[in-house]
């Protein structure tokens, strides 16, 4: 699934973007449309640093950053409502994860060239199709049927 974000040497400026496919359905509409949203977002992000403006990329990673923390709360009420047993280390993975985003634009803001657009785009990337795949996923069976009937 990741193989489709590696871009042979020499051809960054046509490097893959990220996108969202069936397999990643958590069957909730909803919750796909959310993380359908943060693929976008983390393509944006991609573009964003792409070009020369640090002011575009920061306000794109404060749309993630938000779009994120948004979602997270979302899913969280949704485990909680359908009483989903492992919602404790769920949540405490997404909060891991927006500290990771938030140091990771800290550190671009800091120094811009000390975080490239292709290792950013990588690193997003991986943050949400392995959080998508091996922990959202997980709650299907549960949440499937729950979401406002
Ligand atoms: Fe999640
Ligand atoms: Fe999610």
């Amino acid at each position: 699934m990741l193989d489709c974000l590696q871009t042979p040497a020499g051809e960054e400026e046509r490097m893959s973007y990220l996108q969202w496919t069936e397999n990643l359905s958590v069957g909730i509409p909803r919750m796909d449309d959310h993380h359908k949203k943060l693929v976008d977002l983390i393509n944006q992000v991609f573009d964003a640093m792409s070009g020369d403006a640090t002011s575009a990329v920061d306000s794109v990673l404060s749309d993630l950053l938000d779009y994120t923390r948004y979602h997270f709360a979302e899913e969280e009420k949704l485990l909680a409502a359908c009483a989903y047993p492992d919602l404790e280390e769920h949540s405490a993975i997404h909060r891991a994860m927006v500290k990771e985003v938030l140091e990771m634009r800290t550190r671009y803001l800091n120094d811009p060239a000390s975080v490239p657009a292709s290792e950013t785009l990588d690193f997003l990337s991986k943050w949400l199709m392995r959080h998508i795949i091996g922990k959202d996923l997980r709650y299907r069976p549960y949440a499937e049927g729950q979401d406002g009937g």
